[in-house]
């Protein structure tokens, strides 16, 4: 992937000479976020030492990092974070000083269909990686200096918001609706606990939704792009009125820079976009920009000509309402106060700037995006969207 030199990409506030060159260890890094944030840290901090641990499930795929691997700038592992003896040989093989965990099922939807696998990679698998680095880090009671743990988590721990009530801030008591999100709520309690019953020198993110490059396209944005090229249904669970606050997962990689190589262990950062929208006006967004890039680009027609933007006809024709999530959390949204203060972290990306960048980066990565979306993914499809009286893998063109 070509990213663009942005402010972001040097390792600001910590001169090259100074900074503490580290030793991660990075999991679920061949995931949509930790995937971004590996290319992110090898071309910012080209000097470290990172090794990938992940388990290529559905939603890992080596190719979002094979550029990395076949370079020699990452170690790649397939393995399981639940693995304790292989997380403990890492950890020591490697004299791994900083864990960036990313490895989680992330999907609210699946949560609900088999929140079994939830419950054991993100809490079992959680608490395996913090016993796995406090063996590694605390000798007879004493941490080795200059260690960290950091634990990606998500603002789903909340729960839901009324469109009143404030936003989410580090404070707000944990009420998690789904599966998945009580899996992460979970999991953050036992980072905390290890902080506060052992003194480890943990810190949590807990992030609104992200999208951008190297997003599996079953959740909401990648999944527009890609069937709307396909001439599919769009589809928006209930009245599409649900409140999202949305971050360029970039941006959210530069936060998780700043809250590692600040000196705030034992601390718990929310981090958002400042971009709160309905789903149906993303739905809209997205549809507004692949019709203008058709407008623009003559050949895209001949690529996707199933796709109504082809034929001048607007992609919002494809939006279909279907039966909506149960216990669909009505409203996320994120005060960002601490990290903009303490941190001075702001994202880059507006929303707009956002979507366009990742509409981008899909026409332009359809061998990536066609790789993933394998048997499995159809049938993940097939048998989500027919609970919800609706068969968004046929095509919906002809209808139009
Ligand atoms: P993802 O589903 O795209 O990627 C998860 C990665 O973890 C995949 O590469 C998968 O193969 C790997 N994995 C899963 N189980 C594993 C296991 N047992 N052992 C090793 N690897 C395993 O998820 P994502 O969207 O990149 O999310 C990454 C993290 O960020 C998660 O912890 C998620 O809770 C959190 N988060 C996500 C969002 C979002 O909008 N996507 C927002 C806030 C926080
Ligand atoms: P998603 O991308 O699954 O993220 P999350 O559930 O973690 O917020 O969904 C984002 C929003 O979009 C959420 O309110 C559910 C909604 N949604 C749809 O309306 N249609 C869809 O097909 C999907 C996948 C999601």
């Amino acid at each position: 992937m070509k990213f663009s030199s942005r402010p972001h990409d040097s390792a600001a506030g910590a001169p090259a000479a100074h900074r503490q060159r580290r030793r991660l260890l990075i999991t679920g890094g061949a995931g949509f976020i930790g995937g971004n944030f590996v290319h992110y840290w090898a071309r910012t901090r080209a000097t470290d030492f990172v090794v990938v641990l992940d388990a290529l499930t559905y939603a890992g795929n080596r190719a979002t990092i094979a550029s990395l691997i076949e370079a020699g700038a990452v170690t790649f592992v397939h393995g399981d974070i639940c693995d304790a003896t292989l997380v403990s040989t890492l950890m020591a093989e490697h004299d791994i000083d900083t864990v960036v965990h990313f490895a989680a099922e992330s999907h609210v939807d699946r949560s609900i269909a088999d929140p079994g696998a939830f419950v054991k990679t993100n809490v079992i698998g959680t608490h395996t990686l913090l016993d796995a680095a406090r063996r590694a880090w605390c000798v007879d009671g004493q941490w080795k200096g200059g260690v960290r743990f950091h634990h990606v988590s998500t603002d789903e721990v909340y729960g839901t918001l009324t469109p009143t009530d404030p936003a989410f801030s580090e404070t707000t008591a944990y009420a998690p609706s789904s599966p998945y999100a009580a899996s992460k709520a979970g999991s953050d309690h036992l980072v905390r606990a290890y902080v506060h019953t052992y003194g480890m020198p943990a810190t949590i993110s807990n992030c609104s939704n992200n999208y951008g490059p190297y997003h599996f396209p079953e959740k909401l944005i990648p999944l527009l792009i890609v069937n709307a090229l396909h001439g599919k249904a769009l589809p928006v669970y209930g009245d599409g009125q649900q409140v999202r606050d949305w971050l360029f997962v970039e941006d959210h990689c530069v936060a998780i820079a700043k809250i590692l190589e600040a000196d705030v262990a034992g601390e718990t950062f929310n981090v958002g976009g400042r971009a709160e929208h309905v789903n149906i006006d993303i739905v809209q967004h997205v549809c507004t920009l692949l019709d203008a890039e058709f407008a623009a680009d003559a050949s895209l027609a001949a690529r996707f000509p199933d796709c109504p933007a082809a034929r001048g006809t607007p992609c919002a024709a494809l939006i279909t309402h279907v039966q909506d999530r149960p216990g669909h959390d009505r409203r996320y949204a994120i005060d960002p106060t601490k990290i903009a203060s303490r941190l001075g972290f702001e994202p880059a990306e507006s929303l707009m700037t956002g979507l366009r960048r990742t509409v981008e980066w899909y026409l332009a990565n359809e061998a990536w995006w066609r790789g993933v979306m394998d048997g499995s993914y159809r049938a993940w499809m097939d048998a989500n969207y027919a609970e919800r009286g609706h068969n968004v893998t046929k095509g919906a063109a002809a209808a139009l």
